[in-house]
């Protein structure tokens, strides 16, 4: 952009994981270099952004379906630049751009090209940039973020796993880590900006690796950096939850107690078709070794329903799998073929409403479940970091304790930031109901570590 050019304005919209939350700011970041400004309201913008998720087809509809609202912005504004990016960008590559809305087709790995593109498409030129890069890992980068209590950082991209269902090693392309020093570059000008709590983020996090490093270290150097900010990471495989990484989840105050940890199915027959790497007695194993470890941990999973050939036995040994282990949470999807993964030449038997079925049994078992593992901290008083006002009352504020329950509670002169302690007074099962216990209130300028000594 010339210097003298208006500032252009940049509208993004992120659908999926956090991955893609946090490779929104990496996108901003790249273009607030070059002199973009950015707007909430699609009708100021130059440029429009939809950063896209492929795992699953409904993902996609439901793009396309906003795709449909840009249609009549870019009737009334016809110079305006519509670019997709992400994983349906890399999975959908030149399909996309048959459409005469979309100009921009940007997969996960291109998207330092994003100024040079634009500035083509704002001269009527279309553009794709889909190669996947066995390097890029933005590390140089820094990542443009709303000002907040809560930050992601992306520590490693792509995935190696292969698990047969899923469509991230084809959109996101193999692993690479960044260097453990630029992770914690970054975790220390968080904290300078008044972060509380850092999520290091991964397809598959724990298999982290940078030199000598390993996923333990990152987390012990990144907690070290402030003990008064929160760690969090996500997503585990549980072939990579080494006892070195519950040992020092365990041995570090300010390293969150919750591990989220998908186990899929509750056959092994369905687990080896999916090529998950364990069986559900290793992983049995592996949530009591957990346990014992880290006294107080809650654990959430992911399960998929109606995965090819998946008989009503193998449906029930996955509810009899949740009765026994009575995770604290669980997302339940319904398996979605997608195109080039190995389950696409598996067919797809099972048909859609068999596989409503298996996750509303999944869900409503997992509801209750969830609702008495919430009820046992009726009475308690936990300390919880406050996010912000509720999203259902202006009178209350919402937080997450350490073990990442979501707690709601009316609050008085608190302010963003603070941790405080609330005693939990009723709950469902997806949220604590509480008031702060005022004797304890704590301002988000003192340690935590001293709090809970
Ligand atoms: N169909 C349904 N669910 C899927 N997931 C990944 N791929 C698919 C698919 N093809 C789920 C897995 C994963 C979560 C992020 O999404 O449970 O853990
Ligand atoms: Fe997909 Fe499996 Fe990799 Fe997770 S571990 S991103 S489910 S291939």
């Amino acid at each position: 952009m010339s210097p003298l050019s208006p500032q252009r304005r940049v509208y993004v919209e992120t659908y999926g994981c956090q991955m893609n939350v946090a490779d929104s700011e990496v996108v901003a970041g790249i273009l607030s270099a070059e002199g973009y400004a950015f707007t909430s309201e699609i009708s100021e913008a130059d440029v429009v952004f939809v950063n896209t998720c492929a795992v699953r087809e409904n993902a996609e509809e439901r793009i396309y379906g906003r795709l449909g609202l840009f249609s009549t912005y870019k009737r009334e504004n016809p110079h305006l630049v519509v670019g997709i990016l992400g994983c349906m960008a890399e999975r959908l590559r030149t399909n996309l751009l048959e459409r005469d809305l979309i100009d921009l087709v940007v997969g996960p790995d291109e998207y330092r090209k994003l100024p040079e593109l634009v500035e083509g498409a704002m001269n009527g030129a279309k553009g794709v940039a889909v190669r996947l890069s066995r390097v890029e890992n933005y590390d140089d980068i820094t990542p443009y973020r709303a000002e907040g209590v809560c930050a992601w950082i992306s520590v490693m991209r792509g995935c190696d796993k292969f698990c047969t269902f899923c469509v991230v090693p084809f959109t996101r392309g193999r692993e690479r880590s960044r260097t453990l020093g630029s992770v914690v570059a970054e975790v220390r000008a968080l904290a300078d900006q008044g972060f509380k709590e850092i999520t290091l983020l991964g397809q598959n996090v724990n298999s982290y690796r940078s030199g000598q490093f390993e996923f333990a270290d990152l987390m012990l150097t990144v907690a070290a950096v402030d003990p008064s900010i929160r760690v969090r990471f996500t997503t585990s495989h549980p072939q990579d939850m080494s006892d070195r990484l519950i040992a020092s989840i365990a041995e570090t105050q300010n390293i969150c107690k919750h591990i989220h940890l998908p186990v899929q199915s509750g056959s092994d027959r369905i687990l080896r078709l999916m090529n998950r790497t364990y069986a559900v007695d290793g992983y049995r194993k592996l949530v009591d070794r957990i346990r014992k470890s880290i006294p107080g941990v809650s654990l959430t999973t992911d399960i998929i329903s109606g995965f090819p050939t998946e008989t009503e036995a193998e449906h029930l040994m996955t509810i009899d799998l949740l009765r026994e282990i009575r995770f604290d949470g669980a997302f339940t999807f319904k398996y979605s073929p997608r195109e080039k993964t190995k389950a696409w030449e598996m067919g797809d038997d099972i048909p859609d409403e068999e596989k409503g079925r298996r996750v509303w049994d999944i869900t409503r078992l997992q509801h209750e479940i969830s609702g008495e593992r919430n009820r046992l901290l009726i009475g308690s008083t936990l300390p919880v970091l406050v996010e912000g006002p509720s999203r259902k009352s202006a009178q209350d504020f919402t937080g997450r304790t350490d073990d990442n329950r979501n707690v709601v509670f009316p609050h008085a002169d608190e302010q963003q930031g603070d941790l405080v302690d609330v005693r939990i007074e009723r709950s469902n099962s997806a949220t604590l109901f509480g008031v702060i216990d005022r004797a304890t209130v704590r301002r988000s300028a003192e340690p935590y570590q001293e709090d809970a000594a």
